[in-house]
């Protein structure tokens, strides 16, 4: 039995393809791993609040010599930090908004990246405390990002996310993207069934 932490991050109900395929493939691995327990965060439903200077000094300073005020500061933080760490696998879905993570995901990777829980810093050094996990992104894009497209090297959606999550230790990623689902329908449907055939082999290959 495995701990499945489950994130979707579109500010889109409904209508948001990046959470369709994720439940998609939640279903799937449910159907043939039923004993996994999963914990899921919507963060349309419950937004993280960005990190403000309070916050940052509260970050920084040692678990002893917090006061009640920052660690009160920090409980919402703590609870993702905790949610993340106990999780064997992570399926996070992100759209991608303005060549990059939307900012409701970004202030989650914020609120997550935490010194002393996910990440050390010890004579200058920098290591990853969330080893062992495997990372699912299922990223959805409006357009293409393919060799000779004319947004070729724009993405910043891959890289930032690799690098949040890498930075944390985390070194087995999968990335799922739905591209072009914004250039019409025939487009759209070539991005969405590309990403469900690579998700379906998932559920028996992850
Ligand atoms: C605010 C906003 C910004 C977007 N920026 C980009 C972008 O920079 N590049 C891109 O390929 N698509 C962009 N899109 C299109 C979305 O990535 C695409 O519609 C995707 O399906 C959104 O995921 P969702 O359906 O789960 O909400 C943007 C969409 C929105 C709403």
């Amino acid at each position: 039995m495995a701990n499945i932490l489950h994130v979707d991050s579109s500010p889109r109900s409904e209508r948001s393809r990046s959470r369709r395929l994720a439940r998609e493939f939640m279903d799937a691995w449910l159907n043939s791993h039923p004993d996994d327990a999963v914990t899921y965060r919507d963060l349309r439903l419950t937004p993280v609040p960005h990190i403000t200077e309070e916050w940052i000094a509260a970050d920084f300073t040692p678990p002893e010599a917090l006061t009640g005020d920052m660690a009160e500061l920090l409980a919402f933080s703590d609870e993702l930090v905790n949610e993340f760490l106990a999780a064997d696998h992570c399926v996070f879905s992100v759209p991608m908004h303005n060549f990059g993570m939307p900012s409701n995901f970004k202030a989650y990777i914020d609120q997550v990246v935490r010194v002393g829980h996910t990440f050390l810093l010890e004579n200058g050094q920098f290591s990853g405390l969330a080893e062992g996990k495997k990372v699912l992104l299922i990223t959805t894009r409006g357009v293409e990002y393919g060799p000779g497209s004319p947004f070729e090297g724009w993405d910043c959606l891959e890289p930032g996310l690799r690098y949040a999550f890498r930075f944390m230790g985390v070194k087995d990623f999968q990335f799922i993207q739905a591209t072009g689902l914004d250039l019409g329908d025939d487009a759209e449907r070539r991005g969405l069934n590309t990403a469900q055939s690579r998700l379906r082999e998932l559920v028996s290959s992850w």
